[in-house]
């Protein structure tokens, strides 16, 4: 696996690999690699011949009091397991690279209304530097597919909705999460909980278990007073087992809107502090769906 920095060196690699017509896959990561992030990665090699994986803290989703400086990282252990599973180039650029002058005075990408929802309403800069470094790794990776973990299941969306709008030739590929045997969903932030907080963290995907159970006995959604009722009963037992729940909402799998009464395609979605650690997760619920 090669690692490159520059710009001119990512576009030199990948314009060989185009000649030798190879369709390019992209996985854009901040590093701190995990199982999660490996599974996106042999994804990417099943359904493209060269596989550039990047790995950039990007500074612009992080807000002010959060955990930018403390962010995790281990760029020697990341680069040896991607060599291991077979990454053909690993792009590491620097913040020069990626926000040339003042950061300040960058174009941002902005995809409004589902941005702005959920995670974007707790951290409202968040979303907006995400697409901003994605779109901006996309002009320069310029791959066939990217793929992203379904875990951050808003983030994906939103790109989605932004390759759309935009009109970027990529195709979005969305990977299950993966898990650890108690339930809790792998991300890097999970290393900044105690090992008490550890033992409490699956609760969070367990009592959204409960929930989709507890929609899957109606075809539909009956009415938004029931789901709001649900929504607060599951935030009261999660106050009780020490989390600070931020959001957990029902919503439609399509545009992320909150539910509504006859809808069927559903996705909770959830996000939890837990000491220093900001927990998301979610999962699909389809009612009238007798599995
Ligand atoms: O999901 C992430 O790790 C980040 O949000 C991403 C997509 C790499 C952009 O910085």
């Amino acid at each position: 696996m090669n690692k490159v920095q520059r710009v001119s060196s990512l576009r030199a690699a990948v314009q060989a690999a185009r000649k030798d017509k190879k369709t390019i896959g992209f996985v854009p990561t901040m590093g701190n690699l995990h199982e999660g992030h490996l599974e996106l990665v042999r994804l990417a090699k099943r359904r493209a011949e060269f596989v550039v994986v990047s790995i950039y803290v990007n500074p612009t989703q992080f807000g002010k009091n959060e955990d930018l400086a403390n962010y995790p990282s281990t760029p020697e252990e990341d680069a040896r397991s991607l060599a291991e599973i077979g990454a053909d180039l690993l792009f590491l650029p620097e913040q020069e690279t990626m926000y040339p002058g003042d950061i300040d005075e960058q174009t941002v990408v902005y995809v409004p209304k589902i941005g702005d929802m959920y995670c974007g309403k707790d951290r409202p800069e968040h979303f907006y530097g995400v697409t901003t470094v994605v779109s901006r790794l996309f002009n320069m990776v310029q791959p066939d597919i990217a793929v992203f973990g379904n875990k951050d299941y808003q983030q994906i969306a939103i790109i989605r909705r932004m390759v759309e709008d935009l009109a970027y030739p990529i195709q979005i590929v969305g990977v299950d999460t993966v898990r650890s045997e108690e339930g809790l969903a792998l991300s890097s932030r999970n290393g900044y909980l105690t090992e008490k907080q550890l033992a409490v963290a699956p609760s969070l995907q367990q009592s959204l278990r409960a929930m989709s159970d507890a929609l899957k006995l109606k075809s539909a959604v009956v009415s938004k007073k029931a789901l709001k009722e649900m929504e607060d009963d599951t935030k009261s037992q999660l106050r009780k087992l020490g989390f600070k729940p931020q959001y957990i909402t029902v919503c439609r799998q399509r545009d992320l809107k909150p539910a509504k009464k006859g809808d069927t395609k559903l996705v909770i979605l959830a996000a939890a502090q837990l000491g220093k650690a900001r927990l998301i997760d979610n999962i699909e619920v389809e009612l009238g769906d007798p599995s």
